[in-house]
């Protein structure tokens, strides 16, 4: 059942954070599902620009239907991730995205402001609900000075003017993480101070985690055992999550752990059998890999195992 990542937010708030999973092709629909059933959560299908145009925007759409009605206990969102305007309004006209997000982020603030307005406006006449995004994700090197390095993450007073100005329904926040497999090039961790005081000036609003794969160590070993060049690679400490959702996150955006296990599969399969050439031998393991992850990182969230109860507040 698709419903809207506000109606997510409404039940976990403050309990426990809702995972964001991007997803591009049949395996990783299937591997999604079959986690979040295995794990008994309700979760966040995100689709990227990239993703709707890998094969055909309208690939994505008739997998999530039919995702829907194999599992027919499922309850997602189905949510553009990192919209441009243009792209947004697709998504909204389409009818079938339930939420959108709107990264306007790297614009200045009153143009950041002037655009999400914009989207929240044709969304929320069509019942749809909209993230946006203040502060600008990305490396923070060791060497950027503490101001340089705080200039960049999302400032809390300016947080709570931009969601009374946009009405936008989710905020994401730069709180120290990054896209990608390379995170952290030393001691940086996330910053709880900054997300702390984001949460005291918007008491009871949905915030959101981008970049929030841990790139398991595990993972990027096993991928260059098999041939793969990650060094260096690192992620977000999944052991925090919990302590976030106490702040306020309740939207946790993971892709990049996925690519890993995508990776790691593919590698080591033909590595290991490298006579074989049937695409869908690898593609049963990530599947069930795919799974395994996804529950995992549910447990980690505190979303497995709630379900039923937001089955229950949705009636
Ligand atoms: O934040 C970006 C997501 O990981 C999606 O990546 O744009 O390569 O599909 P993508
Ligand atoms: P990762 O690259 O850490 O998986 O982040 C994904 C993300 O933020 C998608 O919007
Ligand atoms: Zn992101």
């Amino acid at each position: 059942m698709i419903v809207t990542t506000k109606q997510l937010f409404e039940a976990a708030y403050g309990k426990y954070a809702i995972g964001a999973y991007n997803i591009n092709n049949l395996e990783q629909t299937m591997g999604l599902f079959r986690g979040n059933m295995d794990s008994q959560a309700p979760f966040i299908i995100q689709i990227s620009k990239g993703a709707r145009s890998y094969t055909h925007k309208a690939m994505l759409e008739a997998l999530i239907r039919a995702a829907d009605q194999i599992f027919p206990e499922a309850i997602f969102a189905v949510h553009l991730d990192h919209g441009d305007e243009q792209t947004c309004y697709d998504c909204i006209e389409s009818g079938f995205y339930s939420s959108v997000m709107i990264d306007a982020s790297h614009e200045p603030f009153e143009k950041n402001i002037e655009i999400t307005r914009r989207v929240v406006e044709a969304a929320h006449a069509r019942g749809i609900v909209v993230e946006a995004e203040l502060g600008q994700l990305g490396g923070v090197e060791e060497h950027v000075k503490v101001d340089e390095a705080n200039a960049k993450l999302t400032n809390p007073d300016q947080a709570k003017e931009f969601v009374e100005r946009t009405g936008c329904d989710s905020l994401a926040c730069a709180i120290g993480t990054s896209h990608g497999a390379f995170k952290f090039s030393g001691s940086q961790a996330l910053r709880f101070d900054v997300l702390e005081e984001i949460q005291k000036r918007l008491p009871g609003f949905p915030l959101v985690m981008h970049g929030s794969s841990s790139v398991p160590q595990e993972e990027v070993e096993r991928i260059n055992a098999a041939g793969g060049n990650l060094k260096g690679a690192k992620g977000v400490n999944e052991d925090e999550f919990k302590r976030a959702a106490a702040l306020g996150v309740t939207k946790v955006n993971i892709d990049t752990d996925g690519r890993l296990v995508w990776t790691r599969v593919h590698r080591e399969f033909f590595r290991d059998h490298p006579e074989k050439f049937d695409l869908r031998d690898p593609g049963k393991i990530f599947m069930a890999e795919y799974a395994k992850f996804i529950a995992h990182k549910n447990e980690k969230l505190g979303s497995a195992g709630r379900l039923e109860e937001v089955r229950k507040l949705l009636k």
